[in-house]
């Protein structure tokens, strides 16, 4: 999987993660992570992309399925990433997460990110990327402070797509 797009002037590009990649220090508050959340056989699958800005690594994706029904039709995909701290604030966010939902929109009828009900620069990066505010999902995440958080859900639909 490749993606490219432009970014003032700047080409942001998208590509699968591979095992030669050396990632930047993305250290922030949102990426504590367990390490043995779920047992093997309930974890999803989560695909992961590099960011890159001029052929630099800034930052990287993910991406699983959500299964809202059924039929292959109620699939959604699920959607994050994280930035580099110096390159945080210069629109690369919401260039990426339009380029990757662009993406997936071909395979999916809905792309969805959910994030901290305070953390206004992702909300406003979904916004910048064609994603809609759909509502709170209330103590959703449970965080290292020993706190379920409320999020806030935003998706894209196929319709939203141009052209
Ligand atoms: C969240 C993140 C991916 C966004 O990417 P980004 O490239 O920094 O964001 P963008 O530049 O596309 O857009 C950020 C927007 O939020 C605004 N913003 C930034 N901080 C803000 C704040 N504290 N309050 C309100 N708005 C804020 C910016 O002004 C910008 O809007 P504008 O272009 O209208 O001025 C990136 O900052 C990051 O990696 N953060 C740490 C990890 C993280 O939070 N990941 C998401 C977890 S769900």
């Amino acid at each position: 999987m490749r993606i490219t797009g432009e970014l003032h002037g700047n080409l942001v590009e998208i590509r699968d993660l591979t095992p030669l990649d050396v990632l930047p220090d993305q250290s922030s508050e949102w990426d504590a992570w367990d390490d043995d959340w779920l047992p093997d056989d309930e974890q999803p699958t989560h695909h992961r992309a590099v960011i890159l800005v001029d052929g630099r690594i800034v930052g990287t994706m993910s991406w699983h399925a959500v299964l809202y029904g059924p039929t292959a039709g109620s699939r959604a995909w699920s959607i994050g990433l994280s930035l580099a701290p110096n390159d945080r604030g210069r629109g690369i966010g919401s260039r990426a997460q339009q380029l990757l939902s662009d993406h997936l929109l071909q395979t999916a009828h809905r792309v969805e990110a959910s994030t901290d009900v305070d953390n206004h620069a992702e909300q406003r990066s979904l916004e910048k990327a064609g994603f809609t505010r759909e509502g709170i999902l209330r103590g959703a995440q449970y965080r290292a402070d020993g706190r379920h958080h409320d999020l806030v859900m935003y998706a894209r639909t196929r319709d939203t797509l141009a052209g």
